[in-house]
C-alpha cells in the first residue's frame, strides 16, 4: 500500500516571514489530514527555522539539493549529514532547474542519489523530458534512460523507500500540465521499467507528478492509480491552493 506524497518545492522563493506565516496557516489546515504524507523543502537558509515551525506536525523538512560531498574544501556545498543533521527527510535532485542552470548530468545526479542513501535520507529524483523531446516521441526512453543511470550505478534495491517526480520539462511553471491520463501511462511505464528488475521495489516506489499542479487539477492526477501525489512548485507559497492539494492526495487514497 503507497501513501502519496505531496511535496512543496519553494525554489528560490522565501523569507523568515513567510516560513512563519506559511507553516502556521498550513499546520492549521492540514491538521487532521493522515492519508498523505506531507513535505515542505524552502531554501536551505530557512531549514533550520522551517524545522523549528514544523515541531510536532505531521509535516515533514524536505531540502532542494544536496552536494555528492560529506565534507571538506566545497565551498558553498551543504552535504547530506548537514540536511539530517538539521532533521530534513526528501531531498529534491536532478530537478530540471538544476540540470539546466547547473549543468547537472545524470551521472552526477546518481551520486547524489547514492549518498542520500548512505546517510539514509530520501532522495526524490526528479526526472522527465523537454518539450522537443515528447514531440518526437521520446517520453519514455528518456525516463528509462534518467532511471538507468541510477539502476546501473546502485541496484533496484536503491529504490526501496526513494521517490521519483515524473517532471515533464514543459510543463514546470508554465500552467500548461501534462494530461492526466498520459501522465498515469509514464508513470506505469516507469514502475514496470523497474519492475523487470525488482517488482516488490516497484510496487512501493513512490511515483509523483509535478508540473503546473494546482488546487484544480490535482484532483484528476491523484485519482489514476500509478500517480503517488505530487511535487508542486508555484501553487505550494499559498496556503490555501497547497491544502487543497494535500486534502485532493488524502481523498484520493480514501476513494
Ligand atoms: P510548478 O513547479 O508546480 O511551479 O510547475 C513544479 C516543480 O518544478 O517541481
Amino acid at each position: 500500500m503507497r501513501y502519496p506524497l505531496v511535496m512543496a518545492n519553494w525554489k528560490l522563493n522565501g523569507s523568515k516571514y513567510m516560513v512563519h506565516n506559511l507553516i502556521a496557516m498550513l499546520r492549521n489546515k492540514l491538521s487532521s489530514v493522515v492519508d498523505c504524507d506531507i513535505a515542505i523543502a524552502p531554501p536551505v537558509i530557512y531549514l533550520n527555522l522551517a524545522k523549528y515551525h514544523l515541531a510536532g506536525s505531521q509535516i515533514s523538512l524536505g531540502a532542494q539539493d544536496v552536494d555528492t560531498h560529506i565534507v571538506g574544501a566545497y565551498t558553498g556545498e551543504v552535504s547530506a549529514e548537514m540536511l539530517k543533521d538539521i532533521g530534513a527527510k526528501y531531498i529534491i535532485i536532478g530537478h530540471s532547474e538544476r540540470r539546466t542552470f547547473h549543468q547537472e548530468s545524470d551521472e552526477y545526479i546518481a551520486e547524489k542519489f547514492a549518498v542520500l542513501k548512505e546517510t539514509e535520507l530520501v532522495p526524490v529524483l526528479c526526472i522527465g523530458e523537454s518539450e522537443a523531446e515528447n514531440k518526437a516521441g521520446q517520453t519514455e526512453a528518456v525516463c528509462a534512460s534518467q532511471i538507468d543511470v541510477v539502476l546501473n550505478r546502485l541496484s533496484v534495491k536503491a529504490f526501496n523507500k526513494a521517490v521519483i517526480a515524473y517532471e515533464p520539462i514543459w510543463a514546470i511553471g508554465t500552467g500548461r500540465f501534462a494530461i492526466p491520463s498520459q501522465v498515469q501511462a509514464v508513470h506505469k511505464f516507469i514502475r514496470n521499467h523497474i519492475a523487470k528488475h525488482d517488482n516488490a521495489v516497484a510496487q512501493q516506489v513512490i511515483i509523483q507528478y509535478g508540473g503546473s499542479v494546482n488546487a484544480g487539477n490535482a484532483a484528476e492526477f491523484f485519482m489514476q492509480p500509478d500517480i503517488d501525489g505530487a511535487l508542486v512548485g508555484g501553487a505550494s507559497l499559498q496556503a490555501d491552493s497547497f491544502a487543497l492539494i494535500v486534502k485532493a492526495a488524502a481523498q484520493a487514497k480514501q476513494d
